[in-house]
């Protein structure tokens, strides 16, 4: 049995934030923040619009996609590193409000690597026939978050919630996962109260990671980087992703980049990007797609994927 995706849904919150209203209040500027970062603007939830409501749209337009009914959702997994609380879960929540009665829900916490991981997971579950349908959502509100004093890190990051259906076929579907992670390196990037990074570190960090779990996805499934049609990496800096994309030899023109209006939305940044391009007609029947993670743990990982 694999794991097919057969829906994808996006949401990201109408209030926008763009450079030029970061100058206002930080010793930044429009230039320094394109040219270092290639981010423009990002999406900012609303005070009383949640983690859990913002997942609930992608996921319900996922499943709209589908043409799956809530009831028929076995379960339900929500990557995030911004949970509405600690408990109940966030997922718990995603499945009240879709009202998947029948669905058992949990959060994965992976940071920026979330959506992989819970990718991963669900995959697992249809593999070995437990479930049919597994709804898959990457969601956060980092503005709750971000230390909008400090320069550094509050112009990287944005608000959104990406999801996709996953659902048991005879034909092959996901490919391949594999998953990462080094806890002695967790000082690189981490939260108390605030987002807290070493950039200039976590940037070689996620350059190496990134590199190589791209070939140990490609090798896996002995395939060459010509085999893939689309590169869909984590949105967290313009410039990580085209040096991992010269380093596998992949053309940035066949990359999904949607950083430069969301910002690194983290969890939720590669099923916003692949809905964008799925709705938006690049990605097509047939094509090989390559997602690429990296985050807070640290954490990494890949999935190679036939759509
Ligand atoms: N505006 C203007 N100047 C700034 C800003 C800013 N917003 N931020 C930093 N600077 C200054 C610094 O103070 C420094 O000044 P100095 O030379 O006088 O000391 C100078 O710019 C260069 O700073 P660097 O930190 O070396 O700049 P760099 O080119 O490394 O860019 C950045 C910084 C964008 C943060 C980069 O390091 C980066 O993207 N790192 C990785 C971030 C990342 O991938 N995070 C993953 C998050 S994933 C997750 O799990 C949440």
């Amino acid at each position: 049995m694999h794991a097919r995706v057969i829906g994808t849904g996006s949401y990201l919150p109408q209030q926008i934030l763009t450079n030029y209203d970061l100058e206002k209040k930080l010793d930044t500027s429009d230039a320094w923040i394109i040219e270092r970062t290639g981010i423009r603007e990002r999406h900012i939830a609303a005070k009383d619009e949640t983690t859990s409501d913002m997942a609930t749209r992608a996921g319900r337009a996922a499943l709209d996609a589908a043409g799956v009914a809530p009831s028929d959702v076995d379960l339900i997994l929500v990557a995030t590193a911004t949970p509405d609380r600690s408990f109940p879960s966030t997922a718990c929540l995603v499945q009240y409000q879709l009202k998947a009665r029948r669905a058992a829900a949990m959060d994965i916490s992976a940071a920026c690597s979330g959506f992989l991981y819970a990718l991963s997971v669900g995959v697992q579950y249809i593999q070995n026939k437990v479930y049919q349908n597994v709804l898959v959502i990457g969601a956060e509100k980092m503005s709750r978050i971000v230390d909008w004093t400090d320069r550094q890190t509050s112009i990287l990051f944005g608000d959104g919630a990406g999801a996709l259906l996953l659902s048991a076929s005879k034909q092959k579907g996901v490919l391949s996962t594999h998953l990462h992670s080094d806890g002695s390196l967790w000082e690189l990037l981490y939260v108390s109260d605030h987002i807290k990074m070493k950039g200039g570190e976590t940037f070689k960090a996620a350059v190496k990671a990134m590199e190589q779990v791209a070939r140990e996805a490609l090798t896996h499934n002995g395939m060459d980087i010509s085999d893939v049609d689309f590169l869909i990496p984590h949105q967290a800096n313009v410039r990580i992703i085209k040096t991992v994309a010269e380093r596998i030899g992949f053309e940035m023109t066949k990359a999904i980049m949607n950083i430069a209006g969301c910002g690194n939305t983290s969890a939720a940044s590669i099923p916003v990007a692949l809905d964008e391009a799925v709705r938006d007609g690049r990605i097509t029947k047939g094509n090989l797609l390559l997602f690429l993670a990296f985050g807070g743990g640290l954490t990494w990982g890949s999935a190679l994927v036939r759509w």
